[in-house]
């Protein structure tokens, strides 16, 4: 695991588009795993800079998001196909044919989110997948409870992510109560997994994640056992780590081996 800490979250977000558009410039038709939510906003501007400066291209990508609200249609505000479309497909060179989004009003579930792994296994795995972080420490909607070895599938919401999401509805109780979220298993089959996280509020996620022990109390932490796993996080979310000055100086050196720096 390798934590970067930036004074802002527009200098991590720059930092992590930088290892997402090192990826895209050696495999141009890299899959990837997409994420949703306020914090991955800032990082999908800086990628949109990159193809509008001729850098990197989405032309050839695959990509699939981690979840979607169940009973939201697509076209929703407040659906994710629609946050994707306006923060970041909108503006790049992908074709929207290859972006996969789980589909909130599928009849059958079951047989949606087994279609949606199977489609992900066909198109070789996912090379690198951005996560959030919820302040409860999941990551998806891998709320805590949820078996690490979980897959894709219908779970329901915690009081706290309901109450977290209820800014971007004009009531809290018009935030869904349940989606369709790719597992904690599905997650960690990504070669490489990049997590944000921005903000006091996701302190002490972070550091359950990072320094406490693995359990489906935090499923971030199941990420201890990734091989290849990133946090980008900016001096408030990385506050309560014991370690974050030897995280930082490690993280430095590692990333400048991969972006070239
Ligand atoms: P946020 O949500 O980016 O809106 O804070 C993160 C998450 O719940 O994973």
């Amino acid at each position: 695991m390798e934590i970067v800490i930036c004074k802002t979250k527009e200098e991590a977000s720059r930092k992590a588009a930088d290892l997402v558009a090192a990826l895209l410039k050696k495999k141009p038709d890299a899959v990837l795993g997409l994420a949703t939510g306020s914090t991955p906003v800032e990082m999908y501007k800086a990628l949109i800079a990159d193809v509008a400066a001729g850098k990197v291209s989405f032309k050839s990508v695959k990509s699939w998001n981690l979840d979607e609200y169940y009973g939201l249609e697509p076209t929703h505000e407040q659906s994710y196909r629609h946050f994707m479309d306006a923060n970041l497909f909108d503006h790049v060179d992908v074709d929207k044919a290859n972006t996969h989004v789980l589909d909130g009003l599928a009849a059958d579930w079951r047989k949606e989110v087994a279609d949606y792994e199977a489609a992900i296994a066909a198109a070789g795995g996912i090379d690198l997948q951005v996560l959030g972080i919820g302040s409860d420490g999941h990551i998806a909607f891998n709320e805590p409870g949820s078996s690490l070895a979980s897959r894709t599938r219908l779970v329901s919401l915690t009081p706290q992510t309901i109450a977290d999401n209820a800014r971007f509805f004009e009531k809290s109780e018009d935030v869904p109560r349940q989606a369709l979220s790719m597992g904690v298993g599905s997650i960690m089959e990504a070669r490489r997994v990049v997590l944000l996280a921005f903000g006091a509020g996701k302190a002490a996620a972070v550091k359950g994640a990072i320094e406490g022990g693995v359990s489906q109390f935090c499923t971030a932490s199941a990420l201890q056992m990734h091989p290849d796993c990133w946090f980008f996080c900016d001096e408030a979310a990385a506050s309560r780590l014991e370690l974050k000055d030897y995280y930082a100086w490690r993280a430095g050196e590692a990333l400048g081996a991969e972006i070239g720096d």
